[in-house]
């Protein structure tokens, strides 16, 4: 076995290279190597500087996330940085790909720093429910100011090595072998003999700061962050970093990292960090099965969603026919799609010339014929069998012969449309959501024929449009709609029971999803599930419960948003309560012999959410969904729950399985049948175990 930390001596100056594939994780036998191989520099007389170089492809990228939730073992990243900062040589930091957390930590530590112009640099912890914990929040600010340092801690995104090197947080950029740069770099600090410069001793950027810095700060993540802990943390950190000398910020934001390594946050988030990557694993798919690749793409129907899929493609480099029946609908469409990207340039997030590279990337066209060389076509006309089954006998008839032919509905059983083609095989549901070419998910959905090669396509074709792409199996609603119908209709008995809208909204709000039920079907609109529920109404038997308010609404013309008015009327984009909606729902108490009563927000996030959990767990039973984190994923990104909280059904384990049943049960005995408890649920929680059984 090779030691993480290999050591050499050059021209009497020590490498130390860290060597711990894939991503030079700064895992206890790193850390034990840096400090050895500095021990050993310092020692030799015949050493005048230290460089430290990640090997292979990239500087250290972070942490050793296994290692989190564990207790940690000796020596810890402090102790490493101590020796860094005790060294009576220079030391320089040499970085390549991405120097992340730990490993960036480690870099503002030396007294130098080179890059190359290719590297990246961050402070990604906030994205785990934490803060950097081991001086980030201390040294970043005395580099580069606070200001710019919040940027970097808060968001956690990571900058190009050369944005770094302007902003004085690397020293300087190398060109041509990193390596032989930051020897020549280390030559010239010893010719030169320039005293040792510690980061913790340079204090002018984190002098006499306006507290204004901060508080404007928090405005401005006052929305994006609400609920979370660690961005807030983060910026506590920093600004300790303005009013406390090092040492003691230090430990300030030792507490402070403590308190979110501790807190459920942390581990909510982790667990999304994990589930992400594990949904591209499908088991059982053969081993050299081969994603099919995608130059080429077709969209049916430039609705709401065709426009936004087409966008997807184009933004990928991908070239896409846009196909509507109607010549209206398609300019309206192409219209839309153009819009879009202009107010995306005109809010800076987008260049003019991207805009124009992804809008020539677009054409449209009313002709099957024109589509038929595409390697994959996405269908998003309208959400009825019928329809579906006719374009999808045309689509048969036109396409080259290995065309994956995808279909975006929401609800529809793909293997009946797959049935409309010879080649079923090659059909699989693409469920993007709406607004398609902003939200990350893509909820693919496997007919009982598509082929392996299939499936691995659309699954890497997510990772190409830069979505997160989760495998489900095929049956009313998939995973994400088929969970958010026992919250819809607990959220409307809960009208009739005692609540308001705007109540159980805030409720849900208060508990961190993005919208809560009433203010998201107005913006979804409210006829799409009016128009499915009347289409279903024969199947319902009599005796069950129905809450009628949506029905009523729409029956008055208030679809939502896009009426000016549905569960809330609308001044602009504000929903603000209506009389009429109010007047509704006592009616509707009263015609169901309901004596209306306070309501608890307690309850109300059980009522709503704990139907989510419970057809979630027989969504795994039923093996629809792979596995509990792939339904974690889908709400997560499809649906607006908060990370924080990693999921519903991740929450539910963190809550505790066996009390989550116990509620369920006691809501079973008052409510009747939506509450059946599922089979696993009761399973799990009586074994005392996670959904994986362990
Ligand atoms: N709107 C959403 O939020 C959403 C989310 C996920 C999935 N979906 C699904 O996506 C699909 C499209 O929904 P939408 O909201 O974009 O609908 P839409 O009504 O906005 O657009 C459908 C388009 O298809 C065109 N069209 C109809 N028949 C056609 C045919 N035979 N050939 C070509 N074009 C045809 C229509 O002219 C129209 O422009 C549906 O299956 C829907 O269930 C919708």
């Amino acid at each position: 076995m090779t030691e993480p930390v290999a050591y050499a001596v050059k021209d009497g100056i020590a490498i130390l290279t860290i060597e711990n594939p894939p991503v030079n994780a700064l895992s206890q036998g790193v850390r034990a190597g840096i400090i050895a191989g500095l021990d050993k520099a310092d020692a030799d007389a015949g050493v005048s500087a230290a460089v430290i170089i990640g090997g292979g492809r990239t500087f250290i990228a972070g942490a050793d996330i296994k290692e989190f939730g564990k207790t940690p073992l000796q020596p810890y990243l402090p102790d490493v940085l101590k020796r860094i900062e005790a060294m009576t040589k220079p030391v320089v930091a040499a970085l390549h790909g991405t120097a992340l957390g730990g490993g960036f930590e480690v870099a503002l530590t030396c007294h130098w720093r080179v890059a190359l112009e290719s590297g990246q640099v961050g402070l990604p912890e906030v994205k785990l429910g934490l803060l950097p914990g081991s001086g980030g929040t201390q040294r970043l600010p005395r580099l580069i100011g606070p200001k710019l340092a919040l940027d970097m801690i808060v968001s956690g995104n990571p900058i190009p090595a050369k944005k770094a090197a302007e902003l004085g947080a690397i020293d300087e950029i190398v060109t041509g072998d990193l390596l032989e740069g930051a020897l020549a770099y280390a030559r010239r600090v010893v010719a030169e003999q320039r005293p040792l410069r510690l980061v913790r001793d340079m204090n002018d950027k984190v002098s006499n700061v306006d507290p204004a810095v901060f508080s404007d700060y928090r405005k401005s993540i006052e929305r994006k962050a609400r609920g979370f802990l660690g961005p807030w943390r983060c910026i506590d950190a920093v600004e300790v970093a303005t009013k406390l000398p090092m040492d003691e910020g230090l430990l300030k934001e030792r507490e402070y990292f403590f308190e979110c390594m501790g807190s459920p946050q942390r581990a909510a988030q982790i667990h999304a960090f994990f589930a992400e990557r594990e949904a591209a694993k499908i088991p059982g798919l053969p081993e050299d099965v081969q994603a099919k690749p995608i130059k080429s793409a077709a969209v049916l129907g430039a609705g709401t969603m065709g426009g936004g899929i087409a966008m997807n493609f184009a933004n990928a480099g991908i070239a896409v026919k846009l196909l509507d029946v109607s010549q209206e609908a398609l300019s309206r469409g192409l219209g839309v799609i153009e819009k879009n990207y202009a107010t995306s340039v005109a809010r800076g997030s987008m260049k003019q010339e991207a805009m124009d590279r992804a809008m020539k990337l677009i054409t449209g066209t009313q002709r099957f014929e024109d589509i038929g060389d595409a390697d994959i076509v996405v269908e998003a006309v309208f959400e009825e069998m019928g329809v579906k089954k006719e374009v999808f006998g045309k689509l048969d008839k036109v396409m080259k012969q290995g065309a994956i032919l995808a279909t975006n509905t929401s609800t529809l059983d793909i293997d009946e449309i797959a049935a409309s083609t010879k080649r079923p095989q090659d059909v699989i549901g693409t469920h993007f959501f709406s607004p398609a070419n902003v939200m990350k998910l893509l909820e693919n959905v496997r007919g009982a024929k598509s082929s392996p090669e299939t499936i691995a396509t659309v699954m890497a074709m997510g990772k190409t449009l830069k979505k997160v792409a989760v495998l489900a199996g095929n049956c009313d609603g998939f995973i994400g709609n088929r969970m958010l119908h026992g919250y819809l209709r607990e959220a409307n008995f809960l009208l009739e029971e005692g609540c308001s809208p705007e109540q159980i909204d805030r409720a849900l709000e208060d508990f961190g999803l993005a919208m809560g039920p009433f203010r998201m079907s107005d913006l979804a609109g409210l006829d799409v599930g009016w128009r499915i529920r009347k289409g279903k109404a024969h199947l319902r038997p009599k005796d069950e419960r129905y809450s009628k308010v949506a029905d009523q609404l729409c029956e008055l013309g208030r679809f939502g948003q896009k009426t000016g008015a549905g569960f809330y009327k609308y001044e602009g984009r504000d929903a603000v309560p209506d009389p009429v909606v109010k007047d509704i729902i006592l009616a509707a108490s009263r015609e169901q012999g309901i004596e209306r009563r306070e309501i608890s927000d307690e309850e109300i996030v059980q009522r709503c959410m704990y139907p989510l959990v419970n057809e979630g767990a027989k969504i795994l039973e039923e093996g629809i969904a792979i596995r509990s984190g792939d339904i974690d994923i889908t709400y997560l990104f499809g649906y607006g729950f908060p990370v924080y909280r990693g999921g519903p059904m991740f929450w539910a384990e963190q809550i505790g399985l066996d009390k989550v049943l116990a509620t369920i049960r006691g809501f079973h005995k008052i409510h009747g049948k939506f509450w059946e408890p599922a089979k696993l649920l009761v399973e799990r929680a009586e074994a005392g175990k996670g959904w994986s059984g362990r």
